[in-house]
């Protein structure tokens, strides 16, 4: 066998060279979306959240604090509206409120990575911000999935390992779906998590590395029980209070709703048990969810659409969208809650606000405000120890179709619905959270975009996301009362920034 070696002036220029060919491919995907942007519909457009500029968009990636802002970077196929060779693009902030576009920042360019730069996360480490992502590849049909590290020093321009890939294969404990490195520091080493599955068992695996170049493969994580998917991608495992959280999103389940498991870590053994098992939301778009590194909060972002679904906004050369950032928190029976940043309060803009409780008559319906705007937040509070009705149902009526959003709580199972059944286009659904057990209030908080809805209920116990795409944007929120009355407590409504 003979060996080449080259010397380091020959390693250098070769090192330029594919520093070059990345940055052209880069640039060549920037000029696809320039191109792409006049043709871009506003039909369904959302006003507050982030969107790609142009083409297709799925998971959030690389979620950092860095040198001022909240980097966001995410799954992108720049040349159509379609899934495709996966780049990363990349969007920041300071508020959550305005975002700036800034150029893409991995394209597909070695042959670790030649069909895609799967999803991945972010870490700081002094001045330069790296990122973890998976290079995937499909060979003769078969998947080859390899992890890879890609730095920056001024969170825009990113230059990939050359090292890469970091880890070249999957341990036994897992399978050829082996990806979404998730990377953080704990006590002077950093930990990556990477999604997978054996047997018909998704799970979750676990590496340490003491420079972020080496890493050493530690052993399982948490696996499914059986019941909870064949593969997990996504993971996040993250302290929060005296307790680790552990979030993942299933393949190989019928609803694919996001899990999130409570419980406690033990590094000395490189394992994870799980106490407490939820949803962390039930609504259909809400999957692959990232938490931020580098902030105090624990603050996420999920991608608002999902897997194997229409999305009729393709048709105007854009695709996806994220969620509004929440944050994470413990509640005090330990289950996890999901709150919408208070920064986003700065979107409110026109406002009525009924301070005083009213009551919504037997067989009533009542409207809520006059302000007519698909684009708002709506705050309620039921009084369910004074209302007798055994349903109460909020609907945002849509004035220029016959359209209509409808949530509807059962006052004696706690249930929780959303129905968007009577929207024309997309994909029609009713999505029910239970909320046990049932209390002397509901609140509600609901955000409502052009095409998408988030509600939020009892501060976070559950929420339920869902793109909507009504033909209106004229809507008028009524309250109805079946068999009873209902007793509103506190009703405040405001439209949004556009
Ligand atoms: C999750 C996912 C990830 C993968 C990425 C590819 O939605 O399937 O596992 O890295 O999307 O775009």
């Amino acid at each position: 066998m003979t060996m080449t070696y080259k010397n380091s002036n020959q390693q250098t220029s070769l090192d330029t060279e594919r520093d070059t060919s990345h940055r052209l491919l880069l640039q060549k995907a920037d000029a696809s979306i320039r191109q792409a942007l006049p043709t871009v519909s506003d039909t369904h457009r959302l006003h507050y959240h982030l969107m790609p500029q142009a083409h297709w968009m799925n998971d959030p990636n690389g979620l950092a604090y860095y040198r001022g802002y909240y980097h966001v970077f995410y799954q992108h196929h720049p040349y159509s509206s379609d899934w495709g060779p996966m780049h990363w693009g990349h969007a920041r902030t300071k508020d959550f409120i305005t975002w700036e576009h800034l150029p893409i920042a991995l394209a597909p360019s070695e042959d670790y990575d030649a069909d895609g730069c799967f999803s991945g996360s972010a870490v700081v480490e002094g001045d330069l911000l790296h990122l973890f992502y998976t290079g995937h590849r499909v060979i003769d049909g078969e998947l080859i999935q390899v992890q890879c590290k890609a730095t920056s020093s001024d969170g825009i321009h990113l230059i990939k390992d050359r090292r890469n890939p970091l880890i070249t294969s999957f341990p036994s404990d897992g399978s050829p779906d082996f990806r979404d490195p998730k990377v953080w520091r704990h006590h002077g080493s950093w930990y990556m998590v990477l999604g997978s599955g054996r047997d018909g068992r998704g799970n979750v695996l676990l590496y340490k590395s003491q420079d972020l170049t080496q890493w050493e493969y530690v052993g399982v994580l948490a696996h499914s029980d059986g019941t909870q998917g064949t593969i997990w991608e996504c993971p996040d495992l993250f302290p929060l209070g005296d307790r680790h959280v552990l979030l993942i999103s299933p393949m190989g389940v019928k609803d694919r709703r996001v899990m999130y498991f409570v419980g406690d870590m033990d590094y000395d053994v490189g394992k994870f048990t799980p106490e407490y098992v939820g949803t962390l939301d039930y609504g259909p778009d809400f999957y692959a969810v990232q938490t931020f590194s580098g902030t105090e909060r624990r603050l996420m972002l999920a991608w608002m659409d999902a897997w194997e679904c229409d999305i009729p906004s393709k048709k105007d050369n854009w695709a996806g969208a994220l969620t509004l950032p929440r944050e994470l928190v413990l509640d005090e029976s330990g289950k996890l809650r999901a709150q919408p940043l208070p920064e986003l309060q700065k979107l409110r803009q026109r406002s009525i606000s009924v301070a005083r409780s009213f009551v919504v008559e037997k067989d009533q319906s009542m409207p809520l405000t006059d302000l007519q705007d698909a684009c708002l937040e709506l705050n309620l509070v039921l009084a369910l120890n004074s209302s007798t009705a055994s349903h109460f149902t909020l609907c945002f009526c849509y004035t220029e179709s016959s359209e209509q959003i409808l949530i509807r709580y059962n006052k004696a199972t706690g249930e929780l619905y959303l129905d968007t059944s009577k929207i024309h286009v997309g994909q029609p659904g009713l999505y029910k959270a239970a909320l046990h057990p049932p209390g002397e209030r509901l609140e509600l908080r609901i955000f409502l975009d052009r095409s998408s809805i988030e509600v939020f209920a009892n501060q976070g116990e559950a929420t339920i996301t869902a793109r909507i795409y009504p033909r209106s944007q004229t809507t008028i929120p009524r309250v109805f009362a079946l068999d009873g009355q209902i007793k509103v407590k506190s009703l405040e409504c405001w439209n949004l920034a556009k």
